[in-house]
């Protein structure tokens, strides 16, 4: 069964119909970063070209129109997460750059001596060395919260961890690696019981599935635009209501100000104070148009359709037997479209070039995520991540060819 219209989508990314040594191109690195479709590109385009201006500056209607684009942006993300208002939605550059935001600004101010950070073993590093960092200077301490042999997140030790040292939980609700889904709304509850906050990183869960930041009870999310079908240096932060006025911004500048004394100045409201200089306009108008475009396909059709094609990939991995090794739990309903696998006996990085050889777009490596390759006695493995473009051809082509590399 089909939830997207798959072909239809895919003639909105050209790219696509691009040769790579002659061969179609297979693109399964969308865990990295995801193609863009032409509306996207377009939207940007005609930005750039014929209505572009700085914003929140000038009094003429080409700032005043441009302000009210990168605005409507914000309400549309806004909309998309069910955010409760504007004010909470602060446009970033990225995941990491908004998961440095948060720590140096709530951890630095709230974390004192032994207080405790929790995360998880298979945390990015993007989600790891900012809590390092302000821990160290603060002297608190991190703790990891550890998987169960088959990628599943170890609730019960995440209980055992859990204490009322604990002050911050930072977590992806999706890993990048082992493409574990977290259950989020339990571990929120938990933390909130302990009087901790949560933290979620959404760099893998908000382009594929539906997030609700009310539903979900969480404190901050972070996420970016390039892995949801927008521009590279855009990002969110979205931060719970009662916390925005709690949390000073990391940068201050034009844009942010509302005046300036010789020995004092005031802050403008959120988000905007947050948003010192120039931002990235034409990305987050670009980020607007992609999430139009993720609203309109449907986000659980999305997250249906990479389930879909996860399962053929699965049965396809099957005929290979003990010659392929794969990671993360095997029940696609607790985990993403991503599968992270080695070809045994083989160098990850191999068995990436050999991929591309056949036009497959693969990564290999440790996926910015050394803690869980360390945790998994692993030099690295090899991830292929779906999205909206991805069909059962290109399952087919991917597994075809590993069936090839594995008889060579
Ligand atoms: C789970 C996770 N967190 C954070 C990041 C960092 O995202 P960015 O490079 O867009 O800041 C990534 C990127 O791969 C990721 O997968």
């Amino acid at each position: 069964m089909s939830f997207l219209k798959v072909e239809e989508i895919r003639k909105d990314f050209p790219i696509l119909e691009e040769k790579i040594r002659d061969r179609k191109l297979v693109y399964l690195d969308s865990a990295a970063s995801s193609l863009k479709p032409v509306q996207v590109v377009e939207v940007v385009k005609k930005f750039e070209l014929y209505e572009y201006s700085n914003i929140h500056r000038g009094v003429y209607t080409l700032s005043q129109k441009a302000t009210q684009k990168y605005e409507e942006a914000r309400e549309k993300i806004c909309k998309f997460i069910n955010a409760n208002s504007l004010e909470e939605v602060i446009f970033t550059y990225g995941t990491t750059d908004a998961l440095n935001i948060i720590a140096y600004t709530y951890g630095l101010k709230h974390l004192q001596k032994d207080d405790e950070v929790l995360l998880t073993i298979f945390e990015h590093h993007s989600n790891i060395l900012p809590w390092r960092a302000v821990a160290s200077m603060k002297g608190a301490r991190i703790k990891y919260v550890d998987i169960l042999d088959d990628g599943r997140l170890d609730y019960s030790d995440f209980e055992e961890k859990l204490s009322e040292k604990t002050k911050i939980v930072s977590i992806a609700q999706t890993s990048n690696t082992l493409g574990t889904l977290v259950d989020v709304k339990k571990i929120a509850k938990r933390v909130h019981e302990v009087g901790g906050v949560v933290v979620i990183d959404g760099a893998q869960s908000v382009p594929h599935l539906p997030v609700d930041v009310q539903d979900l009870g969480i404190d901050f999310l972070a996420f970016s635009g390039h892995k949801m079908l927008g521009p590279t240096g855009i990002g969110v932060l979205w931060v719970k209501r009662d916390l925005v006025d709690d949390i000073p911004p990391l940068r201050l500048g034009g844009g942010a100000i509302r005046d300036v004394e010789l020995d004092r100045f005031t802050l403008l409201d959120p988000p905007h104070r947050f948003e010192a200089g120039t931002p990235n306009i034409s990305g987050a108008i670009g980020l607007g148009a992609a999430v139009e475009y993720l609203m309109k396909i449907g986000i659980s059709n999305v997250k249906r359709h990479e389930e879909e094609l996860m399962k053929y990939t699965f049965k396809r991995f099957e005929e290979f037997g003990d010659s392929i090794i794969v990671y993360g739990p095997k029940d696609v309903s607790e985990r993403s479209g991503i599968m992270l696998f080695n070809v045994e006996g083989m160098d990850p990085n191999i068995v990436g070039s050999l991929l591309d050889s056949y036009g497959i777009a693969v990564r290999s490596g440790k996926h910015c995520a050394h803690l869980l390759y360390r945790r998994l006695k692993l030099d690295g493995a090899v991830r292929a991540s779906y999205y909206i473009y991805n069909n059962v051809d290109d399952v087919e082509i991917f597994a075809s060819a590993l069936e090839e590399i594995i008889k060579t």
